[in-house]
């Protein structure tokens, strides 16, 4: 994507439901977890792009609340290539500025991952030029009822009068808490669903379905997404012609 043809029209946030590994593998007559090793590149791939182009925010959806019914072994499997990853990419993030943060039930991962998954957001606290928000046991809905939950704790003890909850103060309860909502949402491998995945922060993002399995979503895809992108008009509920006119004001 050539980005000074579109200097304003860059995501700030982009949010990736990587999906299709199994059934990469399955093509090759390999074991889903081979589709995980090859997805795990391009998780690197798409981290490298989204800070040389110079996305702020990038939030993927690496293991749901429900994957955790997939057999045994594929999320041992799984478990053990997020601890590689993490462990492999820790210098490369501290060098290129990346910020790590975990959305989802920490303590509900191993004990090894949970520990890397520490010292990796310890060490990168103070970087700045990317925010990569890795989704690990996350689901959507029980990050609300969370949020529900510690809002009712506060209106009780009396910290909290129900009339001052608005949108501000519930997204502030949520892993998300001042980030952006995401802009733009890719999905890869065709599947045309949400699977519980930021339900509340995606109210207005741009959504960007793609046959192309997880595994051969490289640079040149994901710049193909970017390129879309630019060209819609988000209108946030107004007319086309408002939407333009704030456009060429802004
Ligand atoms: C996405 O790929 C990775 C995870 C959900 C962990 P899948 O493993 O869902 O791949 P398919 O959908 O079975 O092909
Ligand atoms: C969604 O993919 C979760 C992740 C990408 C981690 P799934 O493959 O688990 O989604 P469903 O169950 O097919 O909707
Ligand atoms: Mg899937």
């Amino acid at each position: 994507m050539d980005e000074t043809r579109y200097p304003d029209s860059l995501p700030q946030h982009v949010a990736i439901i990587m999906d299709g590994n199994g059934r990469w593998a399955q093509q090759r007559h390999r074991p889903r977890l081979f589709g995980h090793k090859a997805g795990a590149d391009s998780v690197r791939e798409a981290v490298e792009t989204a800070r040389e182009v110079g996305i702020r925010h990038l939030t993927l959806y690496a293991f749901s609340t429900e994957n955790w019914q997939r057999p045994g072994l594929e999320v041992k499997g799984l478990m053990g290539l997020l601890k590689n990853y993490l462990q492999s990419e820790l210098d490369n993030m501290k060098n290129n500025g990346i910020r790590l943060a975990c959305f989802g039930q920490k303590d509900r991962l191993p004990d090894e991952v949970r520990g890397m998954l520490d010292q990796v957001i310890a060490e990168t606290k103070l970087c700045s030029k990317l925010r990569l928000n890795l989704c690990l046991s996350y689901g959507s809905r029980a990050e609300m009822i969370g949020a529900m939950q510690e809002i009712s704790r506060k209106c009780v003890s009396g910290e909290l009068n129900p009339e001052e909850i608005d949108d501000q103060l519930f997204s502030d309860h949520l892993y998300s808490t001042g980030q952006p909502d995401p802009d733009l949402l890719i999905r890869t491998s065709g599947e045309q669903r949400l699977s519980n995945f930021l339900l509340w922060q995606l109210s207005y993002a741009e959504l960007y379905f793609t046959d192309v399995p997880w595994p051969d979503f490289r640079r040149d895809q994901f710049l193909a997404a970017l390129e879309e992108y630019a060209g819609r008009q988000r209108r946030f509920g107004k007319t086309g012609a408002q939407a333009e006119a704030a456009c060429v004001s802004s």
